[in-house]
């Protein structure tokens, strides 16, 4: 089943926001993508040119703001394991000014939504001038950074209407990951042809669908963790503390709740001082690897006082963890982590009577610098 996604579907319907709409809409994006980048027979649609050029760059930079800049963090780790490339994740507003050193050969990639955040487009000017080739992945055809950039890929996600993104966040990881294979394909790496994309996708999607389906319990843990705190902080390692930025980064743009994502690991290098009685973590454990330090940093501020929620993978799982998702390729567990974090933070607006998707001094698209 691929739901009607288009361009012109700018409608609320049933829905009570656009925001949970959106939210909803991720499985059939990521269904929709599967067939927008990969054909029947598993063979990758991405034009010949951007593979083979980005194939032979000895560097990706990736630029971008806000939640897109969240999505370059998870696109690094699947970039980087899937190719072979070392990658840089850049902050748009902080690049314009501050070019770093560039490698010999370097390969830019734009992460907007919507095609016309100035933060990102100065960027892309400078690129331009240095001749740099870029990539823009973008939600708009059309967009200014779209049509400026070398090339462009589609997010395919249908309009986001909502301040809060969600529904981009997860396409703009899901495209890096078809590019990511398609280059490391390219390179004949062994690592790139032993994930089956579209297997996987299909499992995130029912994955997403079924967190969906159970709305009513993160909207009771919403009430019972974040009720009426001022602050909270996320917390995981690798993907999961990118995972973490971005749930923090959800929550204080519609709840206004002070919220931090933390490298697990870090927080007790500080930031551990400012946990009372009641503060909310909450942890979120979806690899093995880290999965039993990350609990440790978990035990430490619960020894503080904190009220610890434990997001985890079945194959990670511990009695006593709130919410538990199946397992997901190691590389794409972002895809289904952030989706109770997306409603969690949905919630705790919602309780907290304010305007989901039009926040107090925030805009979709950031036209000035
Ligand atoms: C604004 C929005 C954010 C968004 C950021 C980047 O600040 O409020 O939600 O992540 O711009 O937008 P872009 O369209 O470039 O992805």
């Amino acid at each position: 089943f691929v739901a009607d996604i288009d361009a012109t579907d700018t409608e609320k319907g049933l829905y009570p926001h656009y925001m949970l709409k959106e939210i909803d809409e991720q499985p059939s994006v990521m269904r929709k993508l599967i067939s927008e980048y990969l054909t029947e027979d598993g063979k990758t649609t991405i034009d010949e040119n951007i593979i083979s050029h980005m194939a032979s760059s000895d560097r990706i930079y990736i630029v971008g703001c806000g939640t897109s800049w969240h999505a370059g963090l998870v696109g690094k780790k699947i970039i980087e394991e899937l190719t072979n490339i070392p990658v840089e994740v850049h902050l748009a507003s902080e690049m314009g000014y501050d070019m770093p050193i560039l490698s010999e050969k370097p390969f830019f990639i734009f992460l907007t939504q919507s095609g016309e955040t100035a933060d990102s487009r100065q960027v892309l000017v400078k690129v331009n001038e240095l001749n740099l080739p870029s990539l823009t992945i973008t939600n708009v055809k059309g967009s200014t950074l779209s049509r400026e950039a070398t090339y462009t890929l589609l997010l395919h996600a249908g309009p986001e209407i909502a301040v809060a993104s969600t529904k981009a966040y997860t396409s703009q990881i899901a495209v890096m990951a078809y590019l990511a294979q398609s280059i490391g394909l390219k390179k004949g790496l062994e690592k790139a042809s032993s994930i089956d994309l579209a297997h996987e996708m299909a499992i995130i999607a029912s994955i997403m669908d079924s967190m969906i389906s159970e709305k009513e319990l993160i909207a009771d843990l919403s009430e019972s963790f974040l009720g009426t705190t001022r602050n909270a902080f996320f917390i995981g390692r690798g993907l999961d503390y990118a995972v973490s930025m971005e749930a923090a980064l959800k929550l204080k743009e519609i709840s206004y709740i002070q919220a931090e994502g933390f490298a697990a690991g870090e927080l007790k290098h500080g930031t551990i001082a400012l946990i009372e009685e009641g503060t909310p973590v909450i942890s979120i454990i979806t690899d093995e690897k880290t999965a039993s330090h990350t609990r440790g940093n978990a035990k430490e501020v619960e020894s503080r006082g904190a009220n610890v929620l434990t997001i985890s993978l079945e194959n990670v799982a511990q009695e006593g963890d709130q919410l538990v998702l199946l397992p997901v390729h190691e590389l794409l567990t972002p895809l289904v982590s952030v989706v109770p974090l997306q409603l969690l933070a949905y919630y705790a607006s919602l309780q907290r009577g304010l305007d989901v998707d039009k926040p107090r001094n925030l805009a979709k698209s950031v036209t000035v610098e």
